[in-house]
């Protein structure tokens, strides 16, 4: 018989032995749902105090549901820790506070999520002198190119939002190590279970755990991993002064979903694999990017560091008319119109449509941006009443 420290991850997500043991062998793990822990004497609550990282005396600070759900996922990414926040994008403003001052520099990936490409270009500029400089990540000279005596961060996304370019993860990590300069990544796209990049040099992983982690569209949440210093100084500064804490019912809730996340993201992966081949064929359809594609320009980078591929992808319709964008997605029965992702349903996308009301139509023309780019989360339907909708929608055009 294996011991617990080397079962494998689909075993660790389904089983919590010592929550069984204190909890009367309670299958799942009651909900702590309190805002503070009471102790029976002064030493007692002084004694809590001298943990602060770890022991339970105020919900913002730690809580034993949440404690429970950080430690699966630090197994799941290899992490020496993990801290549980109130978002995604909670877990990535405090990453990267934790490792920039004042004045200091930022390098980082083009197309990046737009929120944190928004934070470091306008917020970290505007109050504390921050700059910012974009590559587009998919050769490690442009990242020699443009490293500065005051760089203090090397920001990752791989594969990146809606152009799923991958960075070398390896490569990155070992330049930024040699010049003393942090690093992390957001590995919400590939997750955990496709890329594991602390085990590639890099120092810190955030995740929007609203996405696949979560993977039923009720609850948003955040993840930090990394080494336990990183993550006792973030838990302890930019988390307990910024207070965006996890609660624990969304604790809870994620808990549930990693039992299920393996099997999950195989269906996810198998249903996406089906859809962009059969996408790529179609006449209605100029280009997929999907990682998982034989077709796909780092095809070889992606077998390099990537395990499995998720069920997200980016499709190019032939079409770059406007109005028959719009009657694509509006055409579509199964596939949702909304923005996020990863979930059991299937959704539809179109960046066009947030282009339009930032630029405006003719300024949106003139970009050279293609208007028929469509995001699509395949879910967990049949894949054949899937590939019918895309069928039936792109007949439309
Ligand atoms: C790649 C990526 N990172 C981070 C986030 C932000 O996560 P949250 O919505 O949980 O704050 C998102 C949300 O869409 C995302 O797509």
């Amino acid at each position: 018989m294996k011991s617990s420290d080397n079962f494998d991850l689909a075993t660790l997500l389904c089983h919590d032995d010592e929550a069984y043991a204190k909890n009367q062998g309670a299958v799942v793990p009651p909900i702590f749902q309190n805002s503070l822990f009471t102790f029976p004497d002064w030493d007692a609550i002084d004694e809590a105090f001298s943990q602060p990282a770890r022991a339970a005396i105020y919900t913002r600070g730690n809580n034993p549901t949440v404690g429970i759900t950080e430690e699966k996922l630090a197994r799941l990414a290899g992490a020496e820790k993990a801290r549980l926040f109130a978002s995604g994008m909670a877990a990535i403003t405090s990453a990267i506070l934790h490792c920039v001052s004042a004045g200091g520099h930022i390098i980082t990936i083009r197309n990046i999520y737009g929120p944190a490409q928004n934070f470091m270009r306008q917020y970290l500029y505007t109050k504390f002198g921050i700059t910012t400089t974009f590559v587009s990540g998919t050769d490690i000279q442009e990242f020699r190119d443009v490293i500065q005596s005051n760089t203090q961060l090397i920001y990752l996304e791989s594969p990146a939002s809606i152009t799923f370019e991958l960075q070398d993860l390896t490569e990155v990590a070992a330049l930024a190590r040699s010049q003393g300069i942090k690093t992390v990544i957001d590995n919400t796209l590939a997750t955990p279970l496709g890329q594991q990049p602390l085990s590639l040099g890099i120092d810190l992983e955030v995740h929007s755990a609203s996405k696949y982690l979560g993977g039923h569209s009720d609850l948003v949440c955040g993840v930090v991993m990394g080494a336990k210093e990183d993550i006792e100084a973030i838990s302890l500064k930019e988390q307990a002064w910024l207070g965006a804490k996890m609660a624990p019912f969304e604790a809870w809730l994620l808990l549930r979903s990693l039992r299920s996340f393996p099997a999950r993201m195989q269906m996810h992966a198998a249903n996406a694999k089906e859809i962009a081949s059969f996408l790529e064929s179609h006449a209605g359809v100029k280009k997929v990017y999907y990682p998982g594609l034989d077709s796909f320009p780092q095809k070889e980078l992606a077998m390099r560091q990537m395990r499995q591929f998720s069920g997200l992808m980016s499709v190019e319709l032939a079409t770059q008319d406007i109005q028959q964008v719009k009657t694509f997605v509006d055409s579509l029965k199964l596939f949702k119109l909304g923005v996020s992702w990863g979930g059991h349903e299937s959704l539809v996308y179109a960046p066009l449509i947030s282009y339009l009301r930032e630029m405006g139509e003719l300024a949106f023309r003139a970009s050279g941006i293609p208007a028929g780019l469509i995001r699509l989360s395949i879910g967990l339907e049949s894949v054949a009443d899937l590939k019918h909708d895309l069928t039936q929608s792109l007949t439309d055009l």
